[in-house]
């Protein structure tokens, strides 16, 4: 019987705690840092995902025997490198393999030499040379800095004027610190975005059951990007012909690429795709599950996750079953009022022994505080329910809803609303 633990303290994470949970061969799982959610079913330590020190020493003082990564900071810092170096089993990609997302300057000149297909662009250092560019350049144009910046390191800029001052906040004031050192300036796709993960031992590839993700706060995708407003599995569009074209053309040449440059990427990997008139083109990629995705395939995944990963890790992933069920899923996240922007936290949050118990409920921003679960981050959970179709899993999260409370919560009334 193996110990896992999880990095990170989303809900991405709570989920991934609940489906190792479901192993016949996990004993026990740890997180680091967790939530209130992951304190209930694991132990939660008192780690920041970032202190890789502590990670480090608390795998090895807790015997773990398998370490689940969740977010990309700790991957781009080399967690799995000093993981490895202790013997200590490790789902995710090493340092080298993350510059595939640590990189978008990386990613691309990685896509331009192997033919993958991507949107032009050019890289500047300096900040005079890239307005002269985007100067000439007729708008929209998308301004990208080169490093990690939470997500929000792309900007789409609609005008002139509005790709110049993006540059400036990157380049000048550096609101991303080094991750603006370079920028990529960008053509701007149009066309449907969607993404595709796949689990992959660095030969092998292994597409994740399809999701689509809600990034805009607001109903009707109005007003700003969040980290992901809720999703649902499978998207209508996404038949299984599409998902081959895009592991053919873009996941399997991207790990081929990966393995060539000396860099074997292990892991998930995450492809952030335009579908253009010219064929899908790939905007990013991540080295890491997506988080509302995560929450909203793991409930469909009917093999064992602890095998799935382990042969990741071995490189016998070709020789691994990975079943999907057949059902739908979809997932809404309740977050804080004010999220994306600033935040109360500390609110008790209601209701939640009133909900179906078939219905999931992933943490995300809580804590126990005296007792009771209270707001503790801008998404506090995302809510899923499995059914026949999306239409009745939606029908079910939607139903239940409700009955969640704390000061300020919102959601969006429209996931999946286009398969309802
Ligand atoms: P990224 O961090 O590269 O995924 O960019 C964040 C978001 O910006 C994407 O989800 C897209 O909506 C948008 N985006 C990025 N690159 C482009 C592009 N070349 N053309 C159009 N939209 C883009
Ligand atoms: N849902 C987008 C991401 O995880 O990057």
């Amino acid at each position: 019987m193996l110990k896992v633990m999880v990095v990170g303290g989303g809900a991405r994470e709570h989920t991934l705690v609940w489906k190792l949970l479901e192993s016949t061969k996990v004993a026990e799982v740890y997180v680091a840092p967790g939530n209130a959610g992951t304190a209930a079913i694991a132990k939660n330590l008192d780690i920041s995902p970032n202190d890789l020190d502590a990670l480090s020493r608390a795998a090895k003082d807790n015997g773990i025997d398998l370490v689940v990564i969740g977010p990309e900071a700790p991957l781009a810092a080399g967690i799995v490198d000093i993981l490895q170096r202790l013997g200590i089993p490790a789902f995710g990609p090493t340092k080298e393999a993350t510059l595939i997302e640590s990189s978008k300057v990386f990613a691309k000149r990685l896509m331009q030499q192997y033919g993958i297909p991507c949107a032009r662009d050019a890289v500047f250092s300096s900040f005079d040379e890239a307005q002269d560019y985007a100067r000439k350049q007729r708008p929209p144009l998308v301004i990208k800095a080169d490093g990690l910046a939470a997500g929000k390191g792309a900007i789409v800029a609609q005008s002139t004027e509005e790709a110049l001052k993006a540059l400036s906040d990157i380049m000048e004031a550096r609101v991303f610190g080094d991750a603006g050192s370079q920028v990529l300036v960008e053509e701007c796709l149009v066309g449907r975005e969607t993404s595709l993960l796949a689990f992959t031992d660095g030969k092998t590839v292994v597409p994740i059951v399809p999701a689509r993700d809600y990034k805009r706060a607001f109903d009707q995708d109005l007003g700003p990007n969040t980290g992901g407003m809720g999703g649902y599995s499978p998207p209508g569009f996404f038949n299984s012909d599409l998902t081959s074209t895009l592991t053919k053309t873009i996941l399997e040449p991207a790990v081929q690429a990966m393995a060539q440059e000396g860099r074997p990427y292990k892991g998930v990997l995450y492809a952030g795709l335009m579908l253009t008139s010219e064929g899908p083109k790939v905007l990013e990629f991540n080295a890491r599950f997506g988080d509302p995705e995560t929450q909203v395939q793991l409930p469909l995944l009917k093999s064992d996750l602890v095998d799935i990963m382990l042969a990741v890790i071995d490189g016998t992933l070709e020789r691994t079953k990975i079943e999907w069920s057949d059902e739908a899923c979809v997932g809404v996240v309740l977050a804080s009022g004010g999220y994306p922007g600033s935040y109360k936290a500390g609110f008790p949050i209601t209701g939640l022994d009133k909900v179906d118990p078939d219905l999931l409920i992933f943490h995300a921003g809580t804590k126990l505080e005296d007792g009771k679960t209270c707001t503790a981050g801008g998404r506090v959970l995302t809510m899923a329910a499995t059914g026949k179709t999306v239409a009745d899993a939606r029908e079910k999260v939607y139903r239940d809803l409700p009955q969640v409370h704390f000061e300020g919560g919102h959601y969006r009334k429209d996931i999946a609303a286009e398969e309802a």
